[in-house]
C-alpha cells in the first residue's frame, strides 16, 4: 500500500492517457467501451492519478438522478495494481458524492469483490431502474449482460 496517493480531477490534457489506459483494459474485456469524442464529453466526470507524467489511473462519476450516481470507467494501469489507487478513485468518488448531495453510488461490475472491500453490496439490477431503463437497454449486452450490480448508500 502506498501512503499517499493524489487523485486530481481531470483536465483536457488528461484525456489522451485516459484513452489510452482505458483502451488497454477494453481490450481485455474488463471495460465496456468508450469513444474518444465521449471521453472529451465526459472529462468532467473524471478523476486521475497521474505518475511519471502517465494516467495510471482513472475513474469517473455519472450522475443518474438527484439521488444515483455510477461508477465508471474505473482502471488502474496493470502494473500498479494492487497498491491501493483502485480504491483511492473510488473512495474520491464516493466523497465527491457526498459533496453534490447524492444518496447513492452504483457500479456494474466484474469485480463484485473490489467493490465489497469499499462497503459496495451486490444488488439486483431491478433496483437500478433509471440505469437499466435510461442507459442499458441500448447496450448490446443487455439480454447477456455478465456484470454484477452493486450499490452503496452514502
Ligand atoms: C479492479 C481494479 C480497479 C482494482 O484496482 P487496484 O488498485 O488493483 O485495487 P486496490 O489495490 O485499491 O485494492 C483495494 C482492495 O480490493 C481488493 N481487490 C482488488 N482487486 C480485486 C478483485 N479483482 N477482486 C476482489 N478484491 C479485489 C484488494 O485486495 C484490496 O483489498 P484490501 O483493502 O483488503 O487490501 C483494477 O484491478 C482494474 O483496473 N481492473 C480492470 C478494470 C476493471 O475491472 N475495472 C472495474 C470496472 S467497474
Amino acid at each position: 500500500m502506498i501512503s499517499s496517493i493524489s487523485v486530481r480531477n481531470a483536465t483536457i490534457d488528461d484525456v489522451i492517457g485516459i484513452d489510452t489506459l482505458l483502451q488497454t483494459q477494453i481490450e481485455k474485456g474488463k471495460l465496456l467501451p468508450r469513444t474518444l469524442p465521449e471521453l472529451y464529453e465526459r472529462v468532467r466526470d473524471f478523476f486521475v492519478i497521474e505518475t511519471g507524467g502517465q494516467i495510471v489511473g482513472c475513474g469517473a462519476l455519472q450522475l443518474f438522478t438527484a439521488e444515483l450516481g455510477e461508477v465508471r470507467s474505473l482502471a488502474i494501469a496493470s502494473s500498479f495494481e494492487g497498491h491501493g489507487y483502485g480504491r483511492a478513485i473510488v473512495e474520491r468518488l464516493i466523497k465527491e458524492s457526498q459533496s453534490i448531495g447524492l444518496s447513492k453510488l452504483m457500479a456494474l461490475t466484474y469485480v463484485p469483490g473490489f467493490f465489497h472491500k469499499l462497503e459496495f453490496s451486490t444488488v439486483d439490477r431491478d433496483e437500478l431502474p433509471e440505469k437499466v431503463w435510461g442507459v442499458c437497454v441500448y447496450c448490446p449486452h443487455y439480454n447477456n449482460c455478465q456484470e454484477i450490480a452493486v450499490l452503496k448508500r452514502i
